[in-house]
């Protein structure tokens, strides 16, 4: 049986299951405990809209250490797989006290590197105290620019991932797995 609305179907093979994200997850949270521990300024996570909301919402449940929580949405690709190149900011960080803010980024994947290299020297030079960066899924094989998060889960192969936050034209976001889709569903 064959249903257009079941997401799962279009999957060709689970890249990373929900337990290994479980434990990318717990990992990152216990590094990011130990650093921002002994900081006097307090932890700021910035989602990067939308792939990164599954991801932060699981981080922040784990964190021992106080943190704030804001978003912001940029974007370098258009619709589909391919990369614009170009960085717009579609929704700014509004905030006078970045300048208390300790900022950890949150990303759900890097591929490029365009984004986050971008948004570092962005909220730098918007007075940020400091800024780290954190991602669940890096493709390091993809970069242009020379970019290394301070956080991150899982490296991957140049392959186009779904699910837990990541999207296909807005689709597989809700996916509880990291998962490769069929080549029959770019073609559709
Ligand atoms: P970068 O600026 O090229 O590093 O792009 C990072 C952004 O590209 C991510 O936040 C995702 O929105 C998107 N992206 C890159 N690779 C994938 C993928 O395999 N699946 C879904 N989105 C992706
Ligand atoms: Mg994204």
């Amino acid at each position: 049986m064959h249903s257009e609305n079941v997401l799962g179907e279009d999957i060709s093979r689970v890249l990373i299951t929900e337990e290994e994200i479980d434990l990318a997850v717990s990992k990152i949270a216990l590094e990011i405990d130990r650093d921002f521990q002994k900081k006097e300024k307090s932890l700021l996570l910035l989602g990067i809209l939308k792939g990164s909301v599954v991801f932060m919402g699981d981080l922040m449940k784990k964190l021992t250490v106080p943190a704030e929580i804001d978003f912001m949405k940029v974007s370098s690709y258009g619709s589909g797989v391919a990369s614009s190149g170009k960085i717009n900011i579609l929704l700014d960080i509004h905030r006078e006290d970045l300048s208390e803010k300790n900022i950890v980024v949150i990303e759900d994947i890097i591929d490029s590197g365009r984004t986050l290299s971008y948004l570092v020297d962005y909220l730098k030079l918007n007075g940020a105290n400091s800024v780290k960066t954190c991602t669940l899924l890096d493709k390091p094989s993809r970069r242009t620019v020379e970019f290394t998060p301070d956080y991150y889960g899982y490296e991957i192969p140049d392959e186009f991932v779904v699910g837990y936050g990541l999207d296909y034209d807005e689709r597989y976001r809700s996916l509880p797995y990291i998962g490769v889709l069929k080549s029959e569903v770019y073609s559709r």
